[in-house]
């Protein structure tokens, strides 16, 4: 493991971000990962942070709300044959979806929410803000092609103060 500052690889990570990381949480013995493709990196209150846009729909929003933290993966190698299908499509609910396309964990080195085990940068992310987005703020196209067809399903933003980063091989 290979400790690094937030923004190291900053443009790799990026680009990896807008095709699919995985924002795995934790509550209790509960493990869930979900394939993320929006996000931003940067700074807010002096802070390294990351912030997640998380639809209310989501098994992961729920254990958000609980367990306040979460970890990112942004793979640098091949990944199991299913696992963005799996963590992108299935619901943590009613499947443990790590074990169904053969993911692991490490644990994580500041929080009590694991990291995947596979190559890649990870961070781990306290939460330090959430707020859910809402029409009246948003631009109307936008509104219009992401939030119409499925009523009160607007991402929530989490923001997560980055407390540690590393790369593993
Ligand atoms: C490439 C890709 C990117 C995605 N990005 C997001 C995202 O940024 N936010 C979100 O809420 N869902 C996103 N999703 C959908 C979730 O990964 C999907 O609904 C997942 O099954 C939720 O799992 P969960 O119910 O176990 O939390 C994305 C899916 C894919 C395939």
């Amino acid at each position: 493991m290979q400790r690094v500052t937030y923004n190291f690889n900053a443009e790799k990570n990026l680009d990896i971000l807008s095709k699919a990381a995985f924002l795995t949480t934790k509550y209790g013995d509960k493990i869930n990962t979900m394939v993320i493709g929006w996000g931003t990196i940067g700074t807010m209150w002096g802070l390294p942070v990351f912030i997640a846009m998380v639809r209310k729909s989501r098994f992961t929003y729920e254990l958000l709300q609980k367990a306040h933290e979460f970890t990112l993966t942004l793979p640098y190698g091949e990944l199991p044959p299913s696992a963005l299908t799996v963590c992108g499509e299935a619901s943590g609910r009613t499947m443990d979806k790590l074990a169904a396309c053969g993911l692991s964990v490490c644990p994580g080195q500041k929080l009590n929410t694991p990291v995947l085990n596979l190559p890649g940068m990870h961070f781990e992310c306290k939460t330090v803000y959430e707020r859910p987005m809402g029409e009246e703020n948003l631009d109307k196209a936008l509104n219009e092609l992401w939030y119409t067809k499925t009523p009160d399903n607007y991402h929530v933003f989490f923001i997560g103060e980055i407390v540690d980063s590393y790369i593993t091989e």
